[in-house]
């Protein structure tokens, strides 16, 4: 029998004194709660700092298969008498992991090979943020292991592409399935910028038979584009284009025009000119707060300018991108073409 340090409390106390001890960061994740009548005993790492509470010693079942792998890195480090703090703000991409280091600051050798020992990952990447530029290139260097392409599946599609050349987006995962989830059967889509590939495999997947033209600048995106189409067998509907969208994107009157760039509306034209009464388009803007009950008027205003009539359809918010600042996704139909 294996005995380990608890504290024990009454039962009315156990929440307040769980609370306590786990802002503490005290409570072993791996053992099981004993509760016995009147009394919950509660398995910590230590007990040195509890006042008022019994310690006790006592013979815990172990939660198997529920240690987070912070918790498994937090063991090993303590093992290896390294005394420093696991965030688990992370991104894993198959067996990448990609931190960032505004939280993560500047990590030690020990610490990252904890890590991928531990989660079973090849390589480490530091996220130093977008850097700017519209090709949004990630600032992305490899800190442990070899590095190369990685392989990420969500909802039903697979990505591959190389987190230190291109970006993928986790926070947009909502936007992403919200458009695989509309009918789009039988449409011409287009998708002016397409990255490799986040809307248009969701939409060609997920949507109905339709066609998806999609337009890429950045030759690595491209590249990372064209091999998720063909991995996830999508070569009959996306068609992707190198170049920028204004001169790539074909002289097609499209049904749904996607324009998943914050500066979309400098490209409003490339999108008016492929519209026809009808047409769907999709804005990305970025909108402070003071400007959420306005922002779809100037997008009007600005459409009404080159000669197109945009009815408000819906938005919701993507996520919040900063203090005050929101990533709204907007959707307006083309009602009139004055031309
Ligand atoms: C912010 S990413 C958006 C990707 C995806 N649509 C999304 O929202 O997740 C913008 C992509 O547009 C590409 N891009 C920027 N300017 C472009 C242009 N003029 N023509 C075509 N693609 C462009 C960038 O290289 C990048 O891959």
């Amino acid at each position: 029998m294996a005995l380990n340090t608890g504290v024990m409390v009454e039962k009315e106390e156990a929440n307040r004194t769980l609370r306590i001890l786990f802002r503490k960061g005290l409570v072993r994740k791996d053992l099981k709660i004993i509760y016995n009548g009147t009394k919950v005993i509660i398995p910590v790492k230590s007990a040195e700092s509890i006042v008022h509470a019994t310690t006790v010693q006592a013979d815990f079942e172990e939660r198997k298969n529920r240690i987070s792998p912070q918790d498994l890195i937090s063991m090993e480090l303590e093992k290896l008498r390294v005394s420093t703090t696991i965030h688990d703000n992370w991104i894993r991409f198959g067996d990448a992991l990609v931190i960032k280091e505004s939280i993560w600051k500047n990590p030690d050798k020990i610490l990252l090979e904890t890590v991928a020992r531990k989660m079973g990952l090849k390589t480490i990447y530091l996220d130093r943020g977008i850097k700017s530029g519209c090709r949004r290139t990630p600032s992305v260097s490899r800190i442990l292991g070899p590095g190369g392409e990685v392989t990420h599946r969500e909802n039903g599609i697979i990505y591959t592409f190389d987190p230190e050349k291109v970006m993928f987006s986790p926070g947009n995962v909502n936007a992403r399935i919200s458009e695989g989830r509309r009918d789009y059967s039988g449409m011409i889509i287009l998708d002016m910028f397409a990255g490799i590939g986040y809307f248009s495999l969701h939409i060609a997947k997920f949507s109905g038979n339709n066609t998806v033209f999609s337009c890429e600048i950045n030759p690595d995106s491209y590249h990372f584009l064209n091999r998720n189409v063909d991995l996830n067998s999508l070569q009959d509907s996306v068609i992707p284009l190198l170049g920028d969208c204004r001169s790539v994107a074909p002289a097609i009157k499209a049904d749904y025009i996607l324009m998943g760039h914050f500066q979309c509306l400098d490209y409003l034209v490339t999108a008016i000119l492929r519209s026809k009464i009808g047409t769907i388009i999709n804005f990305h803007v970025l909108v402070p707060t003071d400007r959420l009950d306005r922002y779809h008027y100037e997008i009007q205003s600005h459409a009404r300018s080159l000669g197109c009539v945009l009815d408000f359809m819906d938005q919701y918010v993507v996520k919040s991108f900063g203090p005050h600042m929101w990533h709204i996704s907007v959707k307006m139909r083309v009602s009139n073409l004055l031309l």
